[in-house]
Formats: structure tokens, sequence, C-alpha cells
């Protein structure tokens, strides 16, 4: 792979090609990125209206931003037309001070130059009150909208995470494969600012696009056609140069990513890069990346000088036809200086809502891309919703019976979404299985990998519905049951031990979030983890998880284990629960399963003779169906596959001088 890796400058050519042929089209990797972050499944008014809705409650908040942002635009308005009367009124005669009304000027015929300027101090302080109203009302309009967004973006995160985490299990994997964090943050920030893009700023381009043109209009009507020529040239320019840089820095962008994943790809797998002393590829492969970065960063500075040089061209443009235009009209007398002077600071103001709306065009659909997702999800059903359950249950009040009817369970196909083609039906994993279960009763299973025992519990902690047959608790099919009231009487303790980011002590707490430390200690000192714990530099409270201290394996299933005790479940499932243990500590903490497991129904898998020869019962699975069950002893004398199995163990457990010694 390294030896044929192209070099940077063949690569920005080929990047150059790409997008020549398609300049504003995304090409490649983050192309296909795009195009799925652009994809929509409903149309804008569908958006909107859902959009709208989601900002019940709200809305009175923002009639109040729309009020102070239209009392701003008109502010801002203003401000032309005191130019105008600055130079009209009062510096020059046009019609000079006699055409300003009464009050103002009071009852003075004869103005002298002292009197302008005092006219003057008084409209330029009007200036400056206007200029601050502008100001404080255009502030306390956007801060009501970011309120608004920010609240509506708590609001819409939180109700999508309480929704995800009720979706049935594959699809909370699916989704973790897909990037939940990205629906969350981006998607349900992006889809609350909205607010600004489908509300607020089209609300103010709108009034301040048509406030200009009609004061425009007012000065001088064949003014403004000439000036709406301007318009589209300007516009479109825009439009079109906005339409090349836009996909080049999305490019950077992915380049960009590209790199850093090959980064943390690299310090990640460091061992392996030391271990074939591959240190040299990588920096030269991390440079490489660099060298087509700024190859593209160069290419975008490019372009955006060009627009630079375009509207710097552009306006003076305007402006010079506005000057010669108007001027001759006021050589002719048929304007005043103050209305060119007017002219030409409106002709400004019209470009601005319209680089407003086409610079955040993109933004937007990608915004409801994100909304569209969202929408999406929270459509999607949770997990059991189809049928209402009829009983919960309370802990004092239950047996702990657990019955298998013949069920037969498939994995839901991975990729089950609207759209795609329908999958290939699954391949059923448990077939058939029926299964007594006593209260108090401890089931060993065993059986090949793969043969199907982690998915029988995970049947019965019911992560899943079985497609035939069914799961019953104390005689209730588990379909009828809250889920909820149900899995609190579980504990599960699984090879692959998942701790939280936080304490040690707040780990072994998690099942039940009110216990004492006194409690978490008895626990751990059960589960003979309380010896390591406090070992460890800050003892139950040591950061654990993700960000804090590692743990080994064995450590991580003791600290389960004590979790497991302290929540006091009435079924204890135990999935190779110490297969993480050597020999020595799965003996100390034999005693403590032992106690763990009295008076519970118990699931327990484990590969351990020791622990396998004490279970009530044994039942042997393969390829998902029961083959054999009963006694240790029992199955032993019948000589079938547990005995079979079993006397694997015992060979492999015996040291090698005890075997009987080969022929050579
Ligand atoms: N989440 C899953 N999605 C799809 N198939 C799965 C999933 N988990 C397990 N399987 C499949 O189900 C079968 C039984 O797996 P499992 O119950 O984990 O076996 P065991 O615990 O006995 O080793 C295997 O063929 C495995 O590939
Ligand atoms: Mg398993």
């Amino acid at each position: 792979m390294p030896s044929v890796r192209p070099s940077s400058g063949r690569r920005y050519e080929e990047y150059r090609n790409e997008r020549r042929r398609a300049p504003s089209e995304p090409v490649g990797q983050a192309g296909e990125d795009e195009r799925r972050k652009l994809r929509r499944q409903r149309t804008f008014p569908e958006l909107f209206r859902e959009f709208w809705s989601l900002l019940a409650g709200h809305r009175w908040r923002i009639f109040t931003a729309l009020v102070t942002l239209s009392l701003a635009t008109g502010f801002v308005l203003l401000m032309p037309a005191c130019t105008k009367i600055a130079v009209d009124y009062i510096i020059t005669d046009h019609p000079g001070p006699t055409g300003l009304p009464r009050w103002i000027t009071g009852d003075l015929p004869e103005f002298g130059p002292d009197d302008r300027v005092r006219l003057l101090w008084v409209l330029t302080g009007t200036m400056l009150v206007i200029t601050s109203l502008r100001i404080v009302f255009g502030m306390l309009g956007r801060w009501q909208m970011t309120r608004l967004t920010k609240r509506v973006q708590v609001a819409l995160r939180r109700r999508v995470f309480s929704h995800a985490v009720r979706l049935p299990l594959h699809r909370v994997y699916d989704l973790k494969s897909g990037g939940v964090a990205s629906i969350l943050r981006e998607d349900a920030g992006g889809a609350a600012e909205l607010v600004f893009n489908l509300v607020y700023n089209p609300w103010q381009s709108l009034l301040q696009l048509c406030g200009t043109l009609v004061v425009l209009a007012l000065v001088d009507w064949r003014m403004l056609l000439g000036a709406m020529v301007l318009i589209p040239t300007v516009w479109l320019t825009h439009k079109t140069w906005i339409s090349r840089i836009r996909p080049i820095h999305r490019d950077i962008r992915s380049t960009r990513t590209g790199i850093d994943a090959h980064a943390t790809e690299a310090f990640g797998g460091m061992r392996v890069v030391r271990a074939f002393a591959r240190q040299g590829g990588e920096a030269s492969r991390f440079v490489a990346g660099n060298h087509l970065m700024a190859r593209q960063e160069i290419l975008v500075w490019w372009w955006s000088r060009w627009i630079d040089m375009a509207w710097q061209m552009l306006i003076p443009l305007a402006s010079t036809a506005v000057l010669l235009y108007g001027g001759s009209r006021v050589i002719e007398g048929s304007l005043t200086i103050g209305d060119v002077m007017m002219f030409t600071a409106y002709l400004l103001m019209l470009l601005m809502p319209l680089e407003l709306l086409v610079n955040s065009a993109t933004e937007m659909q990608t915004k409801l891309a994100g909304l569209d997702r969202i929408l999406d999800l929270l459509e999607e059903p949770r997990e059991f919703s189809e049928r209402e359950p009829r009983y919960t249950l309370a802990r004092g009040a239950v047996h702990g019976a657990i019955a298998l009817r013949d069920v037969t369970f498939a994995y839901p196909p991975r990729s089950a979404r609207r759209g795609g083609p329908p999958p290939a039906p699954p391949e059923p994993v448990i077939r058939g299985v029926s299964l007594e279960v006593r209260p108090g009763e401890t089931i060993a299973l065993v059986g090949p990998s793969g043969s199907g025992k982690t998915t029988l519990c995970n049947l019965v902690a019911r992560f899943h519905d079985p497609q035939h047959g069914a799961v019953l608790f104390d005689g209730i099919d588990l379909r009828d049951i809250d889920v909820d009231s149900y899995r609190r009487l579980l504990g599960i303790v699984e090879q692959d031990v998942f701790l939280f980011d936080g304490s040690v002590a707040d780990n072994i707490a998690y099942a039940r979030r009110g216990a004492t430390m006194e409690q978490i200690r008895a626990a751990a000192r059960a589960a003979n983890a309380a010896e390591f714990i406090e070992r460890l530099d800050a003892g139950y409270d040591t950061r654990i998880g993700e960000r804090g201290v590692r743990l080994s394996g064995g450590q991580k299933q003791r600290l389960a284990i004590a979790r497991a005790l302290l929540a006091d479940p009435r079924i204890l499932i135990l999935d190779e629960a110490t297969s993480n243990l050597d020999t020595e500590s799965e003996r100390l903490i034999q005693q403590s399963l032992a106690d763990l497991m009295r008076g519970r129904t118990c699931f327990v898998i484990a590969h351990r003779l020791s622990t396998i020869r004490h279970a009530d019962r044994i039942v042997v699975l393969e390829d998902g169906r029961i083959i054999e069950s009963g006694g240790h002893d029992e199955l032993l004398a019948r000589g079938g596959r547990y005995a079979d199995v079993l006397k694997l163990q015992v060979e492999d457990a015996a040291p090698a001088s005890a075997r009987p010694a080969r022929a050579p």
C-alpha cells in the first residue's frame, strides 16, 4: 500500500480535474458524505410545518423578536435619509432650512451660519440616538432569538436522546456506528438554529429589501430601474463564486479529517508501527496529506481573491453610474445632491440582504437535512411499543420462575432502513427452545461458541422478543410486562464489562443510586474486589472508565460482580462472568458467587467445570437447539455431548506429565 501511494502533486492534479468536471458538485468520498448530508425525505413545506410545531410555546417570543427586529431595521433605513436632510436642508439651500417643518426651525425666518450649525448638532444628535436605538433593539431581538435557539436545542436534544435510548437494540447499534453524536450535536443543534435561517434572517432581508426599494422608487424610479440591473449581476457573480469556493472548503475539511484520522490511527497503532519500523513511512504519509491540503488551501485563496476583486470592481462601478446619471440630473436641477448621496447609500444597503440570503442558503440546506434525519429518528417506533404492557411487577411480589415455550429467534437484519432493498430473512439463532426454570434454580448453559447461549440470555433479559413462542416470567408473557419494571429485577454480568466514566463507587452503585458507602464496600468485599480497589490511588473515588484508570479484565469483572450484587436482582445472568479471572481469583470469588446465586434464578454461562458442576441443571446448546439437559452426574453417565466436552477439558487441564506418553 505505501509504495503505490500517489504523490501529493499527482493527487492534486486528479483533484483539480475532478473539480473542473463538476465545479460545484461534491467529489470523491467527501462527495458521498456531503450528498448523504443533504439528502432529504420530506419536502420543504412539510419540514417547515414540523419545525414550526417544534416552536410551540415559544411563538410569542418569536413575535416580539420580530417586532424588535422590524424596529431596528426601520432605524437602519432612516440613516441615509438623515444624510439627505443634512445636505439638502442644512448644509446647502436645496431647499434649505425653510423646507423643514416649523416645529424644528421655530419661528425664525432667517438662518445664519450659527443656526445651521445648531441644526446640524441637533440632527447628528438625533442620528446618534437612532443608531443607539437600532443597536439596542437589534441586540434585544437577537438575544431573544439566540436564547430561544438554545432552549429549542436543549429540548430537541433531550427528546432525541430519550427517544434514541428507547429504540430497539439493533437500531441503537446502527445509530452508534452511524455516529449518534453527530445526530445529537450537529443535527439537533442545526435544526434549532433554523429559527435564524427560516424566520429571523429572511424577515430581516425582506424588510430591508422592500424598505430600500420603496425609498429608491420614491427618490427616482428611473434610477432604481438602472440599479435593478446591478442586482442580478451582483447576485449571480456572488452565487457562482460561492458555489465554487464552498466545495473546495468542504474538500479541505475532508482532507483534514483524513489527515487527522490517519494521525490518530498511527498513534493508536503505535506498537504495530514501531514493531514494523514504519515511523518514517507514517510520517511521509502524514506530510503528503498536508501537502495536498496546502495546495487546496492556495486554490481556495485564489478563488476568494477573485471574489474580492469582483466586488471591489462592481460596487464602485455601481456608485460611478449613480454619480454619472444622478449628477447630471442634479445639474439639470431635477435632483438634489442629498438625493444622490442618499441613493448611493441605499444602493449599498440593497445588496446586503441579498448577500445574507445567498450566504446562508447552503447552510440552511444542511440544517434542513439534519432536521429531516431527526424527524426520521423520532418517528421510529420505540422498543416493544407495539404492545401495551398489562402488568407492572413489584419486587416483593415475584417468584422468579422463567419459562421458554418453543422459542425461535433470529436477530433483526442489520440495516433494515427504509428506502433500501429488503434484506434476506436472517437465519434463526434459537430454534424451538423450550425450558422451564423454577424460582431459585441455577441453569448452566454449555455449548460451543456461537451456539446461542448469549442470545438465550438476551431473550430472558428481554433485550429482544422472540419471533415465535414466548418467554414467560411467573407464567406471564414478558410482552405483557412493563419492560422497565421487569429489568429492574435483573442483574447481568458479562465477559466484556462496560464501566462508565466516573468513580469506582459510582460504577458499583450504578444499579442502585441511593446505596451507602457501607453497602458499596460490602459488595466490593463480596466480589473480592475490595483489596485491589483500596490499592488504587484514590480508593473508591478513583476515576475509571473511558477517561480514567485502566483496569485489567479480571478487575473489571469483579467490579461488575459487585455491581450486580448491590443491585440484588431476582434473576441473575452470568455470561462468562469469570472468564477473565485467573483460577486463583475465581476460586476466591466462587464463594461470593455462590452466595449471590442463592435464592435467585440464575443463568450461568461458563467454561470452567468448577462453575458448571454445581448448577442445578445443565443445558447443552448446539446450533440454537437444546440437545441435552440434566444434572452433572446424570449427563456424565449418559455419555453424550456434555461428557465429550468435559473429557476434552479435563485433558487440557491435566499437566503434560500426567498424560499417557505418546509414541514418538
Ligand atoms: N447482535 C447480533 N446480531 C446478529 N447476529 C448475532 C448477534 N449476536 C450474535 N449473533 C449470532 O448469533 C449466533 C449465536 O451467538 P451467541 O448467542 O453470542 O453465541 P454464544 O454466546 O453461544 O457464543 C452466532 O451465530 C452469532 O453470529
Ligand atoms: Mg456468548
